[in-house]
């Protein structure tokens, strides 16, 4: 199990303690965190699981694919330097602690 925090838009904040394995947006979904829809079921087909990550723990992520990458050019919200698709990362223990921002909108 892994504790992430996703962290809404305005600002609210949802500590949950997820099974590894599972993406960013499956934990957002099934806790009914806001601010990720997941539409495609984690196809990495719809950019409605946009999020930002902080910063510095980019580099524990895995590499985005050319895929997840031009998706990101679709996105509802603005398209930032940090930001993935959550149904791109897989939860494990290298995030435990993981800060996860949601946009305002996704569609
Ligand atoms: S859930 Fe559709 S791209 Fe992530």
């Amino acid at each position: 199990m892994t504790i992430i925090t996703y962290v809404d838009a305005s600002g609210h904040s949802s500590t949950v303690d997820l099974p590894d394995g599972w993406t960013l947006m499956q934990g957002a979904v099934t806790n009914g965190i806001e601010g990720v829809l997941g539409e495609c079921g984690g196809s990495c087909a719809c950019a409605t699981c946009h999020c930002y990550i902080e910063q510095d723990r980019l580099g524990e992520l895995p590499v985005m694919s050319s895929v997840e990458n031009d998706m990101l050019d679709q996105v509802a919200a603005q398209r930032q330097m940090n930001s993935r698709l959550a149904c791109q990362i897989k939860i494990g223990p290298h995030l435990q602690g993981l800060r996860v921002e949601l946009p305002s909108v996704q569609e």
